[in-house]
């Protein structure tokens, strides 16, 4: 199954993260990990200019090209995976996926005044980047049309993905627009109603899971092994490129100068892993002068990362360690979680995740950022949720992680008052009673329970 050793004139290959391993794969492979098990990552021979900071911010009047209009394909030559001509709009259209240039052309950062007040910051210091936007409504389109955009380069008839709900609606939608099949692993019931029925809108087969995410991602492996499927979680590493635009929209805003600290929830830790990722990549070509540190906001219901990171099991804070990371301690700590039970829980679906995934990936981008791991409480998600509501803006619940778990940083001194801040809302509210069940509530603080 393991593709051959890349030809050596490729620009873009893939390469095992692993230091003492390093092995190298064409750019046609599918393999999401090396033949020893290691994640894979997408690298690039040539160190691209700063001078396309200047053509970046042209594209921003589009002219008409749908891959100058998308947030995504705006960044083309960082991403350039496909190694085709960037600005040749007949190779571009053959090659790149996009729903009509609309992932990432709505996101960017914006202040939001009330958000700020909630956290406890001068709201010339906070920028929120909703990515709900998108056209499947969550920050999924960024990495699914890079992630497709491969499956299509190797003629795969068939992508296969476990989900919370977004990546299931992102990888329907953009299947549906390119005419392939599409198969979702779900567990039953833990997802919200707006995100399954997306996936059904879509054409998708839905395979309902009893089980968790954690299962069903288990399962979705073995389906995309056994019949062919073309893996599109974010273990690919095509979608960790595409990911890499919502660090780089952000980025641009600021007119690339780094803010002090970028803000995700944290789930399968595909964010954290791209926002790293492409840190790093700015960082080496000279695009930033600062790296900005990376925080990541688990829930308290589901809060792997946190626990490890932090040094809740076995006192020993997990590291990436330039590469030797504890993974028998990571083995060691889902061991106890199975003999013990227990079992991720948290109302905030989308980032109930037991087994991050991207946990290696994840912890490189927090070495190389100086990052923090925190965690927040369901109440805290809902509140934060419901503030940012009131500036115009919709998030779902776990995007609410970002909010607060700034509020909860800034309350620790961690994050300091004057300190320049990008909190990501991931995706918008797609469970329609969550807000209506928070308002008829008066104990919650910001409810405004209806008259009657
Ligand atoms: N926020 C939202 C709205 C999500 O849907 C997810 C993940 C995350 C945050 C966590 O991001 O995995 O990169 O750490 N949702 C996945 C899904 C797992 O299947 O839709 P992460």
């Amino acid at each position: 199954m393991f593709s051959s050793v890349m030809t050596m004139q490729a620009d873009a290959y893939l390469k095992c993260i692993d230091p003492k391993c390093g092995l190298e794969y064409a750019i046609e492979s599918t393999n999401v990990e090396c033949e020893k098990g290691h994640m894979l990552d997408v690298k690039y021979k040539n160190k691209p200019s700063d001078s396309l900071k200047e053509i970046f911010y042209e594209r921003r009047n589009s002219q008409g090209n749908i891959f100058n209009e998308s947030g995504v394909w705006r960044f083309r030559e960082l991403l350039n995976f496909c190694q085709i001509d960037t600005e040749d709009i007949e190779q571009c259209s053959k090659n790149l996926v996009s729903l009509d240039g609309a992932e990432g052309r709505l996101s960017k950062p914006y202040h939001m005044s009330k958000a700020a007040e909630f956290v406890g910051i001068s709201n010339d210091n906070l920028w929120l980047q909703p990515e709900g936007y998108n056209p499947s409504g969550s920050f999924k389109d960024n990495g699914m049309a890079t992630a497709v955009t491969h499956a299509k380069m190797i003629g795969a008839k068939k992508i296969v993905c476990a989900s919370t709900g977004n990546t299931s609606a992102a990888a329907g939608m953009f299947a549906a627009n390119e005419g392939i099949n599409c198969d979702v692993y779900i567990p039953a019931g833990q997802i919200a109603p707006g995100k399954l029925s997306q996936a059904y809108q879509f054409g998708a087969q839905i395979v309902e899971v009893d089980g968790n995410f954690d299962d069903a991602l288990k399962q979705s492996l073995d389906d995309a092994k056994n019949h062919d499927g073309y893996t599109v979680n974010s273990i690919n590493p095509f979608r960790i490129e595409g990911q890499k635009t919502i660090p780089f929209r952000a980025l641009e805003y600021l007119n690339w100068e780094a803010p002090d600290w970028i803000v995700y929830p944290g789930g399968a830790l595909g964010n954290t892993s791209s926002c790293g990722k492409a840190l790093m990549e700015l960082y080496e070509w000279g695009w930033i002068k600062k790296i900005p540190r990376i925080a990541v906001i688990n829930s308290e219901g589901a809060s792997t990362l946190s626990d490890l990171y932090n040094g809740k099991f076995e006192d020993e804070e997990l590291r990436w360690n330039k590469g030797n990371p504890n993974t028998e301690l990571i083995s060691r700590y889902y061991d106890h979680l199975d003999k013990e039970g227990l079992r991720p829980k948290t109302k905030a679906t989308a980032i109930q995740i037991g087994r991050p995934a991207n946990i290696l990936k994840g912890l490189r981008a927090l070495e190389f950022t100086n990052g923090v791991v925190t965690t927040v409480s369901d109440s805290d998600m809902l509140d934060a949720m419901s503030v940012v509501g009131l500036n115009g803006f919709d998030c779902e619940m776990a995007s609410g992680a970002s909010a607060v778990g700034v509020k909860k940083l800034i309350n620790e001194g961690i994050i300091n008052k004057d300190d320049k801040i990008v909190g990501i809302l991931t995706g918008r509210q797609k469970d329609a009673m969550l807000p209506v069940d928070y308002h008829n509530n008066p104990k919650n603080e910001f409810a405004n329970p209806p008259k009657n």
